[in-house]
């Protein structure tokens, strides 16, 4: 008989393995240099969620980097289908979808020869189990010392596999007692957390970084940005300097694992704490209900894109 329990399962330019299985060379580029690109999605019930938003970002953070990606979307997407296919997914569990294209494998030269073909490397898992207090209490964010990486030295909007500049920021703020980091740019402008945007009441009204500060254009904020003037709070994209935090009433964080998560508190560069209302104040709690309910009508709306 079949095992029918759930396997973490990768798929390495073609080669479909179980996770720990997978092998890539060394002599990938992705490897040597974080010089590849990669995007996240998961599924509700079986569907993608905006998962061709994901292919554009991806083609856009590729473009950013004057990489070509030699697979097309629909051959990359017909790749994801045939790993979930052999994961033996349960009916009903949503699962995580991760997926790197890397510039390559060649000679071990910075310089990217022309003739490189890119490599993928599909990542199928379950959901980040975040902790439960995450949602019933909320995260804790440190601003940190480590800077976001300024825009002319590596946009932030690029989705690449080199996340040096957030490990160093989310390991720092774990030191300071937080969950994760609040990173500033070089100009001490606010910009996201480790791997979420983030958004703030301030003076009642809902704002987030814009895209000049250097954030990752999140898709789920985007979705957000359309909801909150729905539910009565347009979004305000603006520069926000780090002494905001002081006026700040509300905090949360938005991503495709995380959806919209409540910050419970931040860690000013003082060391003092600014605490907000457990489980998030009531415009963050309006914005979560509103993303869970807009969720459930686009899987509903979209059967046809079943992945599962
Ligand atoms: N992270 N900012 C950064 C630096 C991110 O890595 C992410 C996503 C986001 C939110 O983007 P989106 O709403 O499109 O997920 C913002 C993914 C989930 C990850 O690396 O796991």
């Amino acid at each position: 008989m079949a095992d029918a329990t759930f396997r973490r399962m990768a798929n390495v330019n073609g080669e479909i393995t179980p996770l720990e299985e997978a092998r890539i060379s060394i002599l990938d580029r992705g490897f040597l240099y974080g010089d590849s690109v990669y995007e996240v999605f998961r599924t509700y019930d079986g569907i993608p969620l905006f998962c061709h938003e994901h292919f554009d970002r991806m083609d856009n953070s590729a473009r950013l980097i004057g990489m070509k990606i030699s697979q097309s979307r629909e051959e990359m997407l017909e790749e994801i289908r045939r790993t979930a296919s052999t994961a033996n997914v349960p009916k009903g569990q949503d699962i995580y979808v991760r997926w790197h294209v890397t510039r390559g494998s060649g000679a071990l030269d910075l310089v990217p020869s022309r003739d490189l073909v890119s490599s993928y490397v599909i990542i199928l898992k379950e959901v980040p189990p975040w902790k439960p207090e995450f949602y019933s209490r909320g995260m804790r964010l440190a601003v940190t010392h480590v800077r976001r990486n300024p825009i002319e030295a590596l946009s932030p909007d690029i989705k690449s596999g080199n996340y040096l500049n957030n490990i160093l920021g989310v390991a720092e703020a774990i030191e300071l007692g937080a969950d994760d980091c609040l990173m500033l740019n070089p100009s001490g402008l606010i910009t996201e957390a480790s791997n979420s945007n983030v958004f703030f009441v301030i003076d009642g009204r809902l704002v987030t970084p814009s895209a000049e500060s250097g954030v990752l254009r999140g898709i789920t904020k985007t979705a957000i940005s359309k909801l909150s003037e729905e539910v009565g709070h347009p979004l305000y994209e603006q520069k926000l300097p780090v002494n905001q935090l002081t006026k700040t009433s509300e905090c949360f964080v938005t991503s495709a694992t995380r959806e919209v998560m409540p910050v419970a508190g931040i860690r000013l560069e003082s060391g003092e704490w600014r605490d907000f209302p457990p489980g998030g104040g009531e415009v963050t709690r309006l914005v979560a209900k509103a993303y869970k309910e807009s969720v459930a009508q686009y899987v509903k709306d979209r059967a046809y894109l079943q992945l599962l």
